[in-house]
């Protein structure tokens, strides 16, 4: 049994991977990660996994059973380890005070209070959720509330990874960033940790920094993405405008060394768990502290996301002759990006919801997602179907809307789709990922982002 011991709270979509590469990389580690729901827990030990990760069922395997498990004992995992991560949830709060944007630090200090109650030993507990700077001032407060002589480091080590690529990530990570308190305990503990990742992270890769620049990164690095897909995504409704093409644009653009081409593909918009949360979130904080032109730039950042969800319904109203009632439109893509299951702010379910109330039917077809999919258009089951085999999802049907980049998408056979569907016959490529130009040749109709559209009507 190893002898060195790692505790992980929370294990979702960070905890598991991050864990799981920490476990493979530091054999010397004994690393368990725990959490409160049981059904989690029960999918982490078995053979199928509660997430979608290329790669990641050979990196569970690896280490489960010899130095990684996985456990409901939130209890003795707290009095067995003195290295504590936790990754616990921290949606937008959805009441009171800052409702819609604010995050809601419910489970975190839930769990802050739960190290209190059961440490015996001194321990370390890092952030490794994404959190609003200052949230270690909070932890510490609760920490150090009880005068029972346990000390407590705090420690910010956000997680950067991105889903659909997170085992690569973790394995090659750009940096990893560790903050703590300059004080002598606090940089010892900083030094702690900087020796598990330099198990295979190179040192220059490891970055410390104090501990609210290590919070606030976190935030601003997701901000700056999200920015860069909210920015091209206006461009693309002027290009639509002007007959220039955005990914001509982009590619010009993008191939200045000081801007680069990376996050520049203009589409319906960015999904997941994190880029809306934590802009909110950077939204409110600056709001606080009176920054309102600040809070006011970054907003702006979410406003064009929705107001390119909206675009693309309005186009497709437009291009079907306004009118969607009773017209079967099939979903290519669930997930909020490929190689992936997850669906949490997906785009597609914003755009599933707009087509039911213009009284569309929908036909959601995804490699990974349709269980998520299912939750999340829970009570709207007589106007959606669920088929994954692509080709059977498009039969009948007078539309497809590509939602999520999947690479299977790019190499249907569209003349086969095109002859089981309704006449005339559309595409919305709403990632920009098909051959547009093939498929107006097959007889499509084709509408993309920010390109012009190609059309069999007279003008
Ligand atoms: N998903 C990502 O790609 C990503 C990337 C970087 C950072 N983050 C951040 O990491 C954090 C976790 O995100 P996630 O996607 O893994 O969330 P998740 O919802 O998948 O997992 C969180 C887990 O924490 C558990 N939990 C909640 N309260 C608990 C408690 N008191 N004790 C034990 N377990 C508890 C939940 O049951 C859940 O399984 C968030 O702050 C998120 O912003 C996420």
């Amino acid at each position: 049994m190893a002898e060195k011991r790692i505790l992980c709270i929370g294990a979702g979509y960070v905890g598991g991977p991050t864990m799981a590469m920490i476990a493979c990389k530091c054999p010397e580690f004994c690393v368990t990660v725990v959490d409160i729901n049981p059904e989690r827990i029960a999918a982490w030990k078995s053979d199928h996994l509660p997430i979608y990760e290329p790669g990641l069922d050979e990196l569970v395997r690896t280490s489960r059973g010899r130095n990684l498990f996985f456990s409901t004992e939130i209890e003795k995992g707290i009095r067995e380890n003195d290295i504590i991560f936790v990754s616990v949830n921290t949606p937008t709060k959805s009441f009171g005070l800052g409702a819609g944007l604010a995050a809601d630090l419910q489970y975190w200090e839930k769990t802050a209070r739960q190290i209190l109650e059961f440490s015996q030993s001194p321990k370390i507990v890092i952030e490794k959720s994404t959190l609003p700077v200052k949230t270690a001032l909070a932890m510490e407060r609760i920490l150090n509330s009880r005068e029972n002589g346990i000390h407590f480091d705090v420690l910010s080590n956000p997680e950067f990874l991105a889903e659909g690529s997170a085992v690569g990530d973790l394995e090659l990570p750009d940096r990893v960033l560790i903050g703590s308190r300059e004080t002598r305990e606090g940089l010892q503990a900083r030094e702690t940790i900087a020796e598990i990742y330099a198990h295979w992270v190179p040192r220059e890769r490891i970055l410390t920094s104090n501990i609210w620049s290590s919070e606030l990164s976190k935030l601003v690095a997701n901000a700056f993405l999200a920015q860069r897909i909210s920015s091209i995504n206006t461009i693309s409704a002027l290009c639509e405008k002007t007959e220039a093409n955005v990914a001509e644009v982009s590619c010009a653009v993008g191939m200045d060394s000081r801007i680069g081409p990376k996050f520049l593909n203009a589409s319906i918009g960015f999904g997941g768990s994190c880029f809306k949360k934590d802009i909110l979130n950077l939204v409110y904080l600056c709001r606080s502290y009176g920054l309102n032109e600040v809070a006011d730039y970054w907003e702006m950042v979410v406003r064009i996301n929705d107001y390119q969800q909206e675009r693309f319904i309005q186009g497709m109203l437009g291009a079907m002759f306004n009118t969607l009632a009773g017209k079967k439109i099939a979903l290519f893509g669930f997930a909020f990006k490929a190689n992936t299951g997850d669906t949490r702010e997906s785009p597609a379910i914003t755009i599933a919801r707009r087509l039911i109330e213009e009284r569309a039917i929908v036909v959601i077809s995804d490699p990974q997602a349709l269980k998520n999919a299912r939750r999340d258009l829970a009570g709207l089951e007589e106007h959606v179907h669920y088929v994954e085999d692509p080709y059977a999802a498009a039969e009948g049907c007078h539309a497809i809307a590509v939602m999520t980049e999947w690479a299977i998408y790019k190499d249907l056979d569209f003349q086969k789709i095109y002859n089981g569907m309704e006449k005339p016959a559309f595409i919305f490529d709403g990632r920009n990922i098909i051959d547009h130009r093939a498929c107006f040749d097959t007889g499509f109709n084709v509408f993309s982002i920010g390109k012009p559209p190609l059309t069999h009507f007279e003008r």
